[in-house]
């Protein structure tokens, strides 16, 4: 039987000790991806929040770093961002390193904006001594900024969830702060309150056109119940977001992928958008059957717009980084091809670290199921052409009573492309699968609770034609290769 040390997944973080939610002010600086997150250091379960720090050079190895904000008397330390200010428009550089500022909402008697600063590349931290910066006058969601340097207008933007809706603010000093705009109270999905927004630029399929990308997660009201983060493509003036449509796109149809926010300054040399969410649910986070820990980020993707007869759509994409951790040889022990593939006691499905990846001709076939698991317990992905959707059922995956929420089916409409076969990648890492449907169009991540080590993998269509090509399914170490 599966231990708790067995749930712990190799190559996506997880604090070592204690409860972890929301990513928090995601900045590159120097060399350095800097993660910091919702942290309580004192229990395994949601209470008096810190910024939890970690650091890595290639977003898979990951230290721990001291915690960075901790609360005062003033209130705990929510969701936030955080920024370079390499011009030193806040007036807090000492050294010779950019200021790091990070921009949090400080949740006491009311949940206000403050920034903290570094001057040491993001090692220690201090609060500014007038904070807030923005203040709140009653508002009760009043919530997790995330600010960017907006070149065209030479000015620091935030964009800040506001119960049901987003407020646009701008600053040139990040102290004194002025509202733009507001969008969103009658677009999108609105199940529950609006959480960590983001908003960024990206080019459409790779050209010189641009359009502009807001994330929003939402709680609860989720595709599949729960918390779950929405998109809208459209533009931005340097004061207003103009939505493209008004139909709701979800980034991910998954029950576990929330408050998905991306990097700041990441050189234009690499220019990739990069994006990591927290790889659970409001419905179960707290219930989950780790103890001495709680909770794991997603793998981190990078985020690319293309255009489609339904307009502009975003894709994620695990970052290429992962390729340095995965053998590059596949296991060649799979038996069968085509319409049924098998790996039955397989050594590298019970390692529970590997990729799988392959084509299948959905066109072709009214059916297709890739299950992983053992005799009694699995996961399983399927298409039903019948339906329309891929689903995820998780109900037989193990350890499931802990909360009756968990066991819900997890669907995602999905229409195969003409006279096209759809192209899946899919990481598996002890406790989670992430499902990448043609590059990231739709993505499906949820996370799952053995009891048993899982040793089998079956992918198993159901047409006469040739239905899967390409199979292949690679493990993934800890160790650099
Ligand atoms: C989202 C969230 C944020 C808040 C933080 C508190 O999961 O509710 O809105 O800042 O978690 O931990």
């Amino acid at each position: 039987t599966m231990k708790e040390a067995d749930y712990r997944p190799l190559y996506h973080f997880t604090p070592s000790l204690h409860w972890m939610n929301d990513p928090n002010g995601l900045v590159y600086y120097k060399g350095t991806y800097h993660l910091f997150y919702q942290y309580n250091p004192n229990a395994s379960v949601w209470g008096t929040m810190n910024w939890g720090h970690a650091t890595s050079t290639d977003l898979f190895n990951w230290k721990d770093q001291p915690v960075a904000l901790a609360p005062d008397n003033s209130g705990t330390i929510f969701s936030g961002s955080a920024v370079a200010d390499a011009a030193n428009t806040a007036g807090f550089k000492t050294g010779t390193e950019d200021p790091l500022i990070a921009v949090y909402t400080l949740n006491g008697s009311q949940q206000q904006q403050s920034i903290a600063y570094s001057n040491d590349g993001g090692t220690s931290w201090t609060k500014y001594a007038n904070n807030p910066v923005l203040p709140n006058a009653g508002v009760p969601d009043f919530r997790d900024p995330k600010v960017f340097w907006y070149a065209a207008g030479q000015k620091w933007i935030m964009i800040l969830a506001v119960g049901n809706k987003v407020q646009i603010y701008s600053s040139v000093n990040l102290k004194s702060w002025s509202l733009l705009s507001e969008f969103g109270a009658n677009l999108g999905a609105h199940g529950g309150v609006w959480e960590c927004p983001d908003l960024f630029q990206l080019p459409v399929d790779g050209t010189a056109t641009t359009k502009w990308v807001m994330l929003v997660s939402v709680n609860p009201g989720g595709p599949n119940g729960g918390s779950a983060t929405q998109y809208f493509t459209g533009n931005f003036d340097g004061t207003t977001f103009t939505s493209d449509s008004n139909t709701v796109n979800w980034m991910d149809y998954g029950t576990d992928n929330y408050a998905t926010v991306t990097y700041n300054n990441i050189p234009a040399a690499d220019g990739r958008r990069l994006a990591i969410g927290w790889m659970s649910n409001w419905n179960y986070a707290q219930q989950v059957p780790t103890t001495t820990w709680r909770s794991t980020m997603t793998v981190p993707r990078a985020l690319s717009l293309v255009s489609t007869t339904a307009g502009a759509v975003l894709r994620s994409q695990p970052v290429l980084e992962l390729s340095n951790y995965k053998n590059s040889t596949p296991d060649t022990t799979a038996q069968g091809a085509n319409t049924a593939i098998k790996m039955l006691n397989s050594k590298l499905i019970g390692s529970g670290s590997y990729e799988i990846d392959f084509t299948a001709d959905l066109n072709s076939t009214n059916t297709l199921t890739l299950s992983i698991g053992n005799i009694v317990e699995k996961i399983a992905l399927t298409y039903n052409k019948a339906s329309g959707l891929l689903s995820v059922d998780r109900s037989k995956s193990g350890h499931i009573d802990f909360n009756t929420q968990f066991q819900q089916q997890i669907t995602c409409p999905y229409i195969p492309k003409t006279g096209l076969p759809t192209d899946f990648q899919v990481l598996v890492d002890k406790t989670s699968i992430e499902i990448f449907v043609d590059h990231g169009e739709k993505v499906i991540t949820t996370i799952y609770f053995p009891n048993y080590q899982y040793t089998d993998l079956k992918l198993q269509g159901d047409g006469n034609a040739s239905v899967i090509s390409n199979f292949k399914v690679k493990g993934i170490n800890k160790s650099l290769r």
